[in-house]
């Protein structure tokens, strides 16, 4: 079993390809997903099976590029523009997405959408057939494919399958309401362990698997005529280290001195987030209005940088928000700027990791507040590069990460009041309770980092797959 290798699959792969006309450059994808496995996956001979993020017709392009993605252990599927349009914007993000963060009102039920759905899964699926080995160990990733898991089985029904979802699981009452629920669910089970980041999206599934398939269960395992399936929670980590040692790196020195010089004494508030209705950046910055409204004398004294990444903006809700985004930034900074002081920084775009470092080790505050979030891995990546244990994490209680981040100065996010009120109080929290709190965040953080929850995830896929062997 020497060769015996772990095959990562999921919609996107950690290097995007951004194509224009003959050229093209890879970068490094952007999300949780993309950043919290991307560290781990090139140990051993493990490789990744993903979408390369760009539709390539250009026969010749596509073979170049997939030598060079090949050359990292990436296996490309490319999808054609329809593919993208339906099974990607479509299905995954029009109405996966939308009805799993509870904004049910945003989902769209589109048989076509279902349909590419349904055939880009198979493509998945068959990429991985075209490579797995007996023992090889097949590890599914998110709410893009969920059908892969059933789809492997049915051609292979020996192999080892785990699947991880790295955004939430709704109440059976919101997942109730997708017509192929039925379909979605049977797919999913085909898998030997399903893991979610919390134990509330665990006891969402199995109600749904209950009340929807029938499923007989025994406590967090589901009974199926030839099999189980176990399903339990596992909070995804981040490479702590590789943020901690990130802040010393020369890049991210020269880029926090910048900031130090654009700062003056002024305290820095940041926020990071992919464009998403689910990451509640208009109510933040409603209740950033808020704070400055009732507190004048911290007009002038701090900044709010916040940064967006651009994300699904094909997508009409994603478009929609960015204008809104844009409406909100301008008429905060035009109603309570200065000659002298902006109050909030908007940057549209993404930033290479030396300078997201410079940003966590210089800020005072992270303002982490999604409306619904499975994890949130940003307000993790704070935490482990405040080397001096100084600053204030303000976090969503509707985030993942809200379950294990006690320490973190917890808001409703919806309640503006509320948010207003923690950033005053970050910022007049001295600094003995920053450290106070920081220090246990970090113990928190450094422990149950990606390395512990890869290593949990696969124990726990093993000794599900002995159990059944022993059993058949
Ligand atoms: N990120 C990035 N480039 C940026 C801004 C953010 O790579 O310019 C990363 C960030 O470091 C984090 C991820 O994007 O690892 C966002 O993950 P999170 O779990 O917070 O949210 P998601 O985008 O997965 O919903
Ligand atoms: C979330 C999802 C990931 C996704 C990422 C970025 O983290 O859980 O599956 O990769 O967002 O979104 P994108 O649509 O750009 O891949």
């Amino acid at each position: 079993m020497k060769d015996r290798k772990t095959i990562i699959v999921s919609n996107r792969l950690p290097v995007r390809v951004e194509i224009k006309d003959e050229e093209w450059n890879y970068h490094q994808s952007e999300g949780g997903l993309a950043t919290g496995l991307g560290s781990m996956f090139k140990e051993g001979n493990n490789v990744w099976i993903g979408w390369p993020g760009a539709s390539i017709p250009d026969q010749r392009i596509r073979q170049i590029i997939t030598r060079d993605f090949r050359a990292q252990h990436l296996y490309p599927v490319m999808l054609s523009p329809e593919e993208i349009e339906h099974y990607y914007d479509g299905f995954s993000n029009d109405t996966l997405w939308p009805l799993f963060h509870y904004f049910p009102s945003y989902a769209n039920y589109d048989p076509e959408d279902w349909e590419y759905y349904q055939a880009v899964n198979q493509k998945f699926a068959d990429a991985v057939l075209d490579i797995a080995e007996p023992g090889d160990i097949i590890w599914i990733q998110d709410y893009q494919l969920m059908l892969v898991p059933e789809m492997v089985r049915r051609a292979n029904p020996g192999v080892t399958v785990g699947f991880f979802q790295h955004i939430p699981f709704p109440s059976y009452e919101v997942f109730r309401l997708l017509p192929w629920r039925d379909a979605l669910l049977k797919g999913l089970m085909g898998a030997d362990l399903i893991g979610f980041h919390t134990f509330d999206d665990v006891r969402h599934f199995m109600s749904a698997a209950m009340r929807i398939a029938n499923t007989q269960s025994n406590a967090n395992e589901i009974v199926l005529d030839d099999r189980s399936v176990v399903v339990d929670a596992f909070p995804m980590g981040i490479d702590y280290e590789k943020y901690r040692d990130n802040v010393l790196n020369s890049k991210t020195k020269r880029n926090e001195h910048k900031l130090h010089q654009l700062m003056g004494d002024k305290k820095l508030m940041i926020a990071i987030d992919r464009l998403d209705y689910s990451k509640g950046i208009p109510q933040r910055l409603e209740a950033f209005e808020l704070f400055l409204r009732d507190n004048p004398q911290f007009r002038e004294q701090v900044i709010f940088l916040q940064l967006v990444v651009p994300s699904r903006d094909t997508v009409k809700q994603y478009a929609t928000l960015k204008e809104e985004i844009n409406r909100l930034v301008s008429e905060i900074n035009a109603k309570y700027g200065s000659l002298s002081w902006q109050p909030i920084h908007y940057f549209y775009r993404s930033f290479p990791i030396e300078m997201l470092s410079a940003l966590y080790a210089s800020a005072d505050i992270a303002l982490v507040t999604p409306v619904r979030d499975g994890m949130n891995l940003v307000c993790k990546e704070y935490i482990a590069s405040r080397l001096d244990k100084t600053g204030v994490l303000i976090l969503s209680e509707m985030a993942g990460a809200s379950k294990e981040l006690y320490e973190a100065l917890q808001i409703n996010p919806t309640d503006k009041q509320a948010v207003a009120a923690a950033i005053r109080e970050a910022l007049l929290m001295p600094e003995a309770e920053q450290i106070r709190r920081m220090e246990a965040l970090q113990q928190t953080v450094e422990r149950f980092n990606i390395h512990h929850w890869v290593s949990n995830f696969m124990e726990k896929l093993n000794e599900v797959k002995h159990k059944q062997e022993q059993l058949s």
